[in-house]
């Protein structure tokens, strides 16, 4: 039997109230494409003479989504059922040329064209007024339940929410994909009417008119019952992503690519990867992409809408969007490539690079710590660790240009716009705001001094040490802070202490938790104060004694001249405050 002439019509229109969204059903995000394209790029697929979509909820971004030249836009307004749908699309198909219409829910992305070519023979086969696509669910919770005669014939199509207990129990589900002869669809659409528990206008009642006409409603069940898995809420959209990528994952593998672990890869629908590639856990494929052959993609990448070339490695936690990448390639780890960036064959971007429309000529190397923007590197080009072409100068962009062979020093910044000429160099830590003649060395920064001494005279003549005397009844607490050095923070030391001890104060504390520093000076105070105490037959106690200062402290064994406590409170109690009171 010859194939007949058909159209198609895909219903877009319903509010997805379970999905609680601004946005139209057709534009949620599924495996990296809108939802309704999936159902559309199936509907393109097996040639139908028209497409027509009724659209209404969130009409002008759908609009805007699906302007194709194929396919003609209907709007539904308001949105009052399937049923209304088509009775909205009726003066479109009282002038459509085929005599069969097939209806589709915008909402089935698993829908394979070759399952519709055969609804579509099975219907002229059966020569049926209308040829329903079934499926049983173990769990047919949700979708419309087909009650047969028993010749086989449907009588009606009962939706969850009126069904008795018995026709609950009925496996066969309506896929909402349904087959028309269009001279009947037309004739009879009139007679639908929300005068029903769900008060919609319900495409699925026409069964019921049908059979009222004594015309032929069959069914056609499919063989694989997820190709009409609806996407009704969020939860199912979750489920049919893991689905479509699990689908993915398998077809590359299958075609010769590895997969480390498909369950934690992300590859859009879209992509292609060529053969012996790997790829690894965490890295996502996405938009548009295309990827070569035996390329190795380390874990955690994001790839977006670009295309490399063969043998490129992409290191772990790279970010690339809209890039060109030629073969041989190695980027990252953590580099981040974008807008339009070319990377010729055999250059390297190495970790913490930002590469922004530029062009990277063969060979080049920028592999730590850069940023190129608005650039134009040749061959063979090195580019020093901290490199930046500073692009942009408040108001516009500017290009750099780096000619082949250039050495560009490390921590240079190309001040744009700027050419630095074929095979110069660039000092290490220059600003360069003027074009460098080929051939040159460039050498754009102050030239250093050195003040030799400066390191030993620093700080000298300003106060740093701070002491404060405090009595604690019988003992005198020195409570020292900043830092004890050669001068005169350690001679005020020492005279303090042995001011206090002259004054027949015999027990005393220094309290140095707020030291930063004590160098051999200091230390020689404190040895000092400690012997002239014990010679006056008092003591003297340090207490709180930083980190710091006990690295310096042990190794010279001077722990052992001092008499050390955990903190003031510890050196006050030993002193044994209350027997002297
Ligand atoms: C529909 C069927 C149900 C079937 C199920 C399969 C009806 C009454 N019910 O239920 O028997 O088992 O699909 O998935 O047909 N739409 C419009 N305009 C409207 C309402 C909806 O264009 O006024 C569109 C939606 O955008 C969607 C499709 O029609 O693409 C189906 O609507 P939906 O609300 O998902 O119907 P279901 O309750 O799933
Ligand atoms: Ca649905």
């Amino acid at each position: 039997m010859a194939e007949q002439e058909f159209s198609v019509l895909i219903l877009a229109a319903g509010k997805a109230t379970r999905f609680k969204s601004e946005h139209s059903k057709m534009l949620h995000r599924l495996a990296g494409r809108a939802l309704g394209e999936y159902v559309l790029e199936t509907v393109l697929g097996i040639n139908p003479q028209r497409i027509y979509m009724v659209i209404g909820h969130e009409a002008e971004e759908v609009r805007k989504a699906f302007a194709h030249s194929r396919i003609t836009l209907i709007e539904q307004k308001p949105q009052l059922g399937t049923g209304h749908a088509l009775l909205v699309a009726r003066p479109e198909l009282a002038h459509c040329p085929s005599a069969t219409v097939l209806v589709l829910v915008g909402d089935a992305p698993l829908l394979r064209g070759e399952t519709l070519r055969a609804l579509l023979a099975a219907h002229q086969r059966a020569r049926a007024a209308a040829t329903i696509l079934t499926t049983r669910f173990e769990n047919p919770y949700g979708y419309g339940r087909i009650v047969r005669a028993r010749s086989g014939q449907v009588r009606a199509i009962v939706e969850e929410k009126v069904c008795t207990p018995a026709q609950r129990r009925i496996r066969e589900i309506n896929s909402g994909i349904i087959c028309f002869a269009r001279a009947p669809l037309l004739a009879h659409l009139p007679a639908l009417s929300s005068d029903n528990a769900q008060k919609e206008y319900l495409l699925t009642d026409l069964v019921e008119i049908f059979n009222r006409q004594r015309l032929k409603v069959a069914a056609f069940p499919v063989a694989d019952a997820r190709e009409v898995l609806g996407v009704n809420d969020r939860v199912e959209l979750a489920q049919m992503e893991k689905v479509l990528r699990r689908r993915k994952a398998e077809a590359l593998m299958r075609d010769g690519i590895t997969i480390v672990n498909p369950e934690c890869t992300y590859i859009d629908d879209q992509v292609e990867v060529g053969r012996d590639t790997v790829i690894e856990p965490g890295v996502s494929l996405l938009g548009t992409t295309r990827v070569g052959s035996a390329c190795a993609l380390r874990p955690y990448s994001t790839i977006i809408d670009s295309v490399l070339g063969d043998r490129v490695t992409v290191r772990p936690y790279c970010m690339i969007r809209a890039c060109e990448i030629h073969s041989d390639v190695i980027l990252g780890p953590f580099a981040h490539l974008r807008d339009g960036a070319v990377i010729e064959q055999n250059a390297r971007i190495g970790n913490f690079v930002e590469v922004k429309k530029s062009r990277v000529g063969r060979g080049t190397k920028a592999s730590h710590l850069s940023y190129l923007g608005d650039a134009v590197l040749g061959e063979q080009v090195n580019v020093g660790a901290g490199t930046v072409t500073c692009n942009y100068d408040g108001e516009k962009k500017n290009p750099t240009h780096i000619e082949d062979g250039v050495f560009v020093g490390s921590g240079s910044m190309l001040v744009a716009p700027v050419r630095i000429g074929k095979g110069s160099y660039v000092a290490a830590g220059s600003t360069i705001t003027e074009d460098v003649p080929p051939e040159s060395l460039a050498l754009g920064r102050a030239r250093q001094t050195n003040k030799e001494g400066w390191a030993r005279t620093r700080g000298q003549g300003k106060p740093t040490a701070g002491i404060t005397v405090r009595e604690v009844g019988p003992v005198t607490v020195f409570s020292v802070s900043g830092r004890i050095t050669m001068g005169d923070p350690a001679t005020q030391l020492g005279q303090k202490i042995r001011q206090a001890l002259e004054g027949g104060r015999k027990q005393l504390v220094v309290n140095l938790a707020d030291v930063v520093y004590i160098d051999s000076a200091g230390m020689g105070a404190l040895v000092g104060a400690t012997m002239a105490a014990r010679k006056s037959g008092g003591q003297l106690k340090l207490a709180s004694i930083p980190p710091k200062v006990r690295d310096l402290l042990e190794p010279t064994g001077l722990c052992r001249v001092f008499e050390i406590c955990h903190d003031e409170a510890a050196a006050l109690a030993s002193f044994d405050v209350g027997r002297h009171a």
